[in-house]
């Protein structure tokens, strides 16, 4: 049981929240949560009705566990000189892609692994209980299944939930024509992949450079028949239609959107498809933000995710991202607290699970050391976890920050 909570807040239901219901979150104060067997079994307000194994806030903020939908987290290498280079006005291409393949080619699964525990630490240490992961820098079977295994164990060895996502689709291997990799990805990866279930979803970096939205439609195509979910990398570095496609296949989600067109928000609505929104990147690259509050009032539901990745989001911090969320996505801290938790669940497939603190959802909590969650945001650039709880465990704890 976890008492004493001066503030809980959460989103409610077991489906993304668009429109004004993003901005609806349910807020009680002096409440308790019992938790029973990994699940919350009740919330309530005032004296808990029992004793027993308890952890008393003091009066903190607790929300939902928050939920990281897009990610790179798996790579080897680095790129600072290219982020240095950028800074310094050169623009991204992408083309970087290919020097964090070739690291991530030439690393082993035990390496990736190694490489990957620490970083995904620093973020459950952030607040985050449940990540996503693409593989996207193998570009051959073997090291896209090298990647999609490494995560694999690493959600062993970690108390979070992590989703892997198949981006084969991520650029093009250079020693192989286009149309002789884009038949090896649709005959050979995505079966393979979908056989040995490494992966949930399927991705595509549908993008001038890179794959065109009718490749993307065959890739995503293929990866559906084969019980793939479907994402897609859309309309980041300029616009092409991505977003359309997207509502066109009902994607689970459609993400960056940058560059997205009126028709593109229009599609997502009608599809029900979730815009994952990742400021954090049109930060880095100096970039317009994507139009959340068109999409909010389009009626799209809106998550928020960091895109960590070593090139153009060395940034993994999700509340970093919630910060820019409200200041420069004009989202409001209701909308920025649905999107990081229900809505990003939503992304994954997973809001009938968890992204919420309701009845029956698995008891992923974190206690924060403000007043009010409107603080989050806030206080930028600062780790205001107090402690985190996974399927009703406490896996970080008060007692190593205070
Ligand atoms: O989401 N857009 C494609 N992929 C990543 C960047 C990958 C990289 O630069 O290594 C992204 O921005
Ligand atoms: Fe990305």
């Amino acid at each position: 049981m976890i008492y004493g909570i001066g503030e809980f807040v959460t989103p409610e239901g077991r489906a993304a929240q668009a429109g004004k219901k993003q901005g609806q979150v349910k807020i009680l104060q002096n409440a308790y949560i019992l938790v029973r067997n990994g699940r919350i079994a009740e919330i309530g307000e005032g004296k808990p009705p029992f004793t027993g194994p308890s952890l008393d806030v003091e009066g903190r903020v607790v929300t939902p566990g928050l939920v990281d939908p897009h990610t790179h987290a798996v790579f080897a290498g680095s790129r600072v000189e290219e982020f240095l280079a950028r800074a310094q006005g050169e623009k991204y291409t992408g083309g970087g892609i290919l020097t964090t393949v070739a690291a991530t080619q030439a690393a082993s699964e035990e390496e990736l692994v190694h490489l990957a525990k620490p970083r995904l630490l620093r973020m459950l240490s952030q607040g985050v209980t449940t990540v996503e992961i693409k593989s996207g820098y193998g570009l051959t079977l073997k090291d896209e299944r090298k990647m999609l295994l490494a995560i694999r164990k690493l959600s062993e060895g970690l108390p979070m939930t992590l989703v892997p996502t198949f981006l084969g689709a991520h650029a093009f291997p250079p020693e192989l024509s286009r149309e002789q990799y884009l038949d090896i990805l649709v005959e050979e990866m995505i079966p393979s992949v979908a056989k040995e279930s490494l992966a949930q979803f399927c991705d595509v970096f549908c993008d001038h450079g890179f794959y065109t939205v009718e490749e993307a439609c065959r890739i995503l195509t293929a990866a559906r028949a084969f019980g793939l979910g479907l994402k897609i990398h859309a309309d980041e570095l300029s616009y092409v239609g991505a977003a359309e496609l997207a509502g066109e296949l009902a994607a689970t989600s459609a993400d960056h959107l940058l560059y997205i067109s009126e028709a593109g928000i229009a599609a997502l609505a009608r599809a029900g498809t979730v815009a994952v929104l990742l400021p954090g990147t049109a930060f880095v690259l100096d970039e317009p933000y994507p139009p959340a509050r068109k999409l909010i009032e389009a009626g799209v539901p809106v998550a928020l995710g960091t895109d960590f990745n070593p090139g153009s989001c060395p940034l993994a911090s999700l509340p970093w991202v919630m910060s820019l969320a409200v200041l420069k996505l004009r989202m409001t801290p209701e909308e920025v607290l649905s999107a990081v938790t229900l809505n990003a669940a939503a992304a994954l497939g997973l809001a009938g699970e968890l992204g919420s603190v309701e009845p029956g959802k698995r008891a992923d909590l974190v206690v924060w050391d403000i007043q009010s969650f409107r603080e989050i945001p806030y206080w930028m650039g600062q780790n205001l976890v107090w402690a985190v709880i996974k399927g009703g465990h406490k896996v970080i704890s008060p007692d190593s920050r205070s």
